[in-house]
């Protein structure tokens, strides 16, 4: 029978544990770790992420800051906005809600978050750890993914994974952390020959394109793992993922469903990066890894 990979009762165990951590840090040194968030503009599905990473930071006793800022605020005031957050001792992370109003400002302000504090893991310096395979903030959506992945299969080595999608958010860290864990691993894109029959050699495949229902049964091997990373939104209002779910499901010895699949695991691994940042800057061991291939 095929499995459905609940991605939020996952996530809800993770938010636990994370609730466990940083109520032993505060009696350990009296503080709580602390995020802050900023928002430029009024994008509706940002202000929705945003409400949501609030809503787990309250869940998992970390305090939360959201800085909303008017969607016309100048490059440089985002910037000074983000050096202030860099030198605040009491700041543990920082994340900067993508995408912003210009997209041209998302490369230079993505790099101006300190390293040290960037819990999305989106700056260079630690996109480099992650394929050094040294310590630093892994992205929050593979990172999850490679959670949901070891549920149904602890040990990936040698396994083939497909990933579907190049981005610098999902596709190409969620390759670095596969080849981490020592599977063989492609990443196709649009220019991509014959994806059908590449996706078809996968024992694990995640799809990150977003376009609807985009891998179909045909192009899954049976007995696959298949980790749909999409969120649609359909004209009638409904989500749908990058996989058409009902199709593959009889295929798979695995699959995540859309919604209560990856997204949920999102936020709950931005919390851990956000207690690993604590931990790092008070020197404590944050001892957070489950899975050192992470
Ligand atoms: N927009 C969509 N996903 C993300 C994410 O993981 N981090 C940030 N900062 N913005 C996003």
């Amino acid at each position: 029978m095929p499995e459905i990979i609940y991605g939020s009762l996952i996530a809800e165990k993770c938010r636990t544990e994370t609730a466990e951590k940083t109520a032993h840090l505060k009696k350990r040194t009296g503080k709580a770790p602390r995020l802050d968030v900023i928002i430029a503009g009024d994008n509706p599905a940002s202000r929705i992420y945003v409400r949501n990473k609030e809503k787990a930071a309250a869940n998992t006793g970390i305090v939360s800051i959201v800085h909303a800022l008017p969607v016309e605020t100048p490059r440089e005031n985002l910037l000074q906005r983000i050096a202030e957050l860099n030198e605040n001792p009491e700041v543990n992370g920082i994340l900067v809600q993508l995408p912003l109003p210009n997209p041209e400002d998302e490369k230079i302000v993505t790099q101006a978050v300190s390293p040290d504090k960037d819990v999305d893991g989106f700056h260079p310096l630690n996109l480099g750890r992650l394929m050094l395979r040294e310590d630093g903030f892994t992205p929050c959506t593979p990172r999850g993914c490679m959670r949901l992945i070891h549920s149904v299969l602890p040990d990936i080595s040698g396994l083939n994974a497909v990933v579907i999608g190049r981005s610098t958010i999902v596709g190409k860290p969620m390759a670095q952390l596969l080849l981490n864990a020592d599977a063989t691993v492609t990443t196709t894109h649009s220019k991509t020959t014959d994806l059908p029959s590449v996706c078809r050699r996968a024992d694990i495949l995640v799809a990150a394109v977003g376009i609807p229902r985009f891998v179909k049964a045909g192009w899954v091997r049976d007995g696959a793992v298949v980790i749909d990373v999409g969120i649609n939104r359909l004209e009638n209002g409904t989500l749908c993922g990058d996989v058409d779910f009902e199709a593959v499901l009889p295929k798979c010895r695995a699959i995540t469903p859309v919604p209560k699949g990856v997204g949920p695991m999102t936020i709950a691994m931005l919390m851990e990066n956000t207690v690993e940042a604590f931990c790092r800057q008070n020197g404590i061991d944050p001892a957070q890894r489950t899975n050192p291939s992470l």
